[in-house]
């Protein structure tokens, strides 16, 4: 019991702090009540390494690590989404007779950013390495990299395939010409000229993650753009060339869902601070439901020559249910329905709608009775239906599933 629970001193101590102090920086001053612990030196570099069903690379990553980073201070810290494979349980295992070894599994959760940014929270060391466990990254540049940012007092090192002598490896054309895409258009939101900013391997400076923190946003698979566009001043990174391995064991974890995170990464990094980026995916989905409606209505009223009413009534519900879909796969992708779950989110998908057309129309006409020009208060109805289709949706359609 005694030890579950604080004594009354620690409490307080720790409420004042976490009234008094920003969460990211550092304390003042070490806690009091704490004896340093003078058996380990200070940990100088923290590994967080990303993992989904990566057992099998595990010991094999553990022994290059052992053997790059002799001479230096480190941990490695694995962030797993309780992967099926029992990636955890093995960590824990060795975790448990091996300090240098820690362990975060989340439960009902999962995105390889989302894992890097907890597992650099949890870390106190100054410099802090991103990695993936498959032994695609170069672990004996660490040591080169941990020089160099240190010494040039730098925000980022970042380990790099696209200099003149590092190299994508046997990475297949279609990932190399898709790693290019994003490279390029990475300069939209990066504030810094950087060659491989799809790159999984850097070394972050800790006062630069805690500047950045606040503003991250967490999605996907480019935490190093993320890292990057979040920056409010010019950020002071160097690379360092290395070539990209082949994955000999496990399976590679990135699909087609990888650009669709990067889009959401993108729109949220350019205007996720004014409004929410899945609403904005939301109003997108929303206007090509739109198309989708009058290119229906053509068909079968202009073309087919069905009645007007019933070629409206057709086209309302195949626009409504290609929403639907989109928006499961695009907007709520995180969140994603299947099986029976598909067809009763459809069900409430058209309610919460049809709810929204009745309120857009009721709207619209009490404004427009009220001399509010026409499309002015059409503009109206249509604002508030899709901020109560967006919302309701969230809730009774796509609502978070228990952890
Ligand atoms: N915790 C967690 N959660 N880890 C994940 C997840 C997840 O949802 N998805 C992938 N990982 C882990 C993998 O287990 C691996 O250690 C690492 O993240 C990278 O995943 P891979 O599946 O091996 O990615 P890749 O080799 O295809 O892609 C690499 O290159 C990309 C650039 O094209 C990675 O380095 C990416 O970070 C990089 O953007
Ligand atoms: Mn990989």
């Amino acid at each position: 019991m005694k030890d579950l629970f604080p004594s009354e001193r620690t409490k307080s101590v720790s409420a004042e702090s976490e009234m008094t102090q920003d969460p990211f920086s550092a304390p003042a001053r070490p806690s009091p009540n704490i004896a340093p612990d003078d058996k380990d030196a200070a940990i100088e570099l923290s590994v967080v390494v990303p993992t989904y069903n990566e057992k099998d690379n595990i010991p094999v990553l553990l022994a290059a690590l052992d053997g790059a980073l002799s001479g230096i201070e480190w941990e490695a810290i694995f962030v797993d989404d309780n992967s099926p494979d029992g990636t955890a349980n093995y960590l824990r295992s060795i975790a448990s007779s091996n300090r240098k070894i820690r362990l975060i599994e989340r439960m009902g959760r999962h995105g390889l950013s989302s894992a890097c940014i907890e597992g650099i929270m949890s870390s106190a060391a100054p410099y802090i390495a991103v990695m993936d466990a498959d032994m695609q990254h170069d672990e004996t540049i660490l040591p080169q990299m941990l020089k160099r940012i240190r010494s040039d007092r730098l925000d980022l090192v970042v380990g790099s395939r696209n200099l003149v002598s590092g190299g994508m490896g046997e990475f297949s054309r279609h990932r190399v010409w898709l790693s290019d895409l994003g490279n390029r258009i990475s300069h939209l939101v990066c504030h810094c000229d950087v060659s491989d900013a799809m790159s999984g391997f850097f070394v972050v400076d800790r006062t630069y993650f805690n500047e950045v923190a606040h503003r991250l946003t967490g999605a996907g698979f480019k935490i190093l753009v993320d890292l990057l566009a979040s920056s409010r001043r010019p950020v002071r990174v160097a690379e360092i060339p290395y070539r990209f391995r082949k994955r000999e064991k496990g399976v590679s974890k990135l699909d087609v869902n990888v650009e669709l995170e990067y889009l959401f990464l993108l729109v949220d990094k350019m205007i996720g601070s004014y409004v929410p980026t899945r609403f904005v995916l939301f109003v997108l989905v929303g206007s090509l439901g739109v198309v989708v409606h009058l290119s229906t209505l053509a068909l079968l009223y202009h073309t087919w020559q069905m009645p007007f009413v019933a070629s409206q009534a057709i086209a309302t519900v195949v626009a409504m249910t290609f929403n639907f879909l989109l928006n499961n796969v695009v907007t709520f992708r995180d969140r994603r329905l299947h099986g029976l779950r598909l067809f009763t989110g459809l069900l409430t998908f058209y309610f919460a709608c049809s709810l929204g057309a009745l309120m857009n129309v009721s709207f619209a006409e009490f404004l427009h009775r009220h001399t509010v020009p026409w499309y002015l208060a059409g503009a109206s109805g249509t604002i508030i239906s899709s901020v109560w289709n967006y919302g309701v949706n969230t809730i009774l359609t796509w609502r978070r599933a228990r952890i």
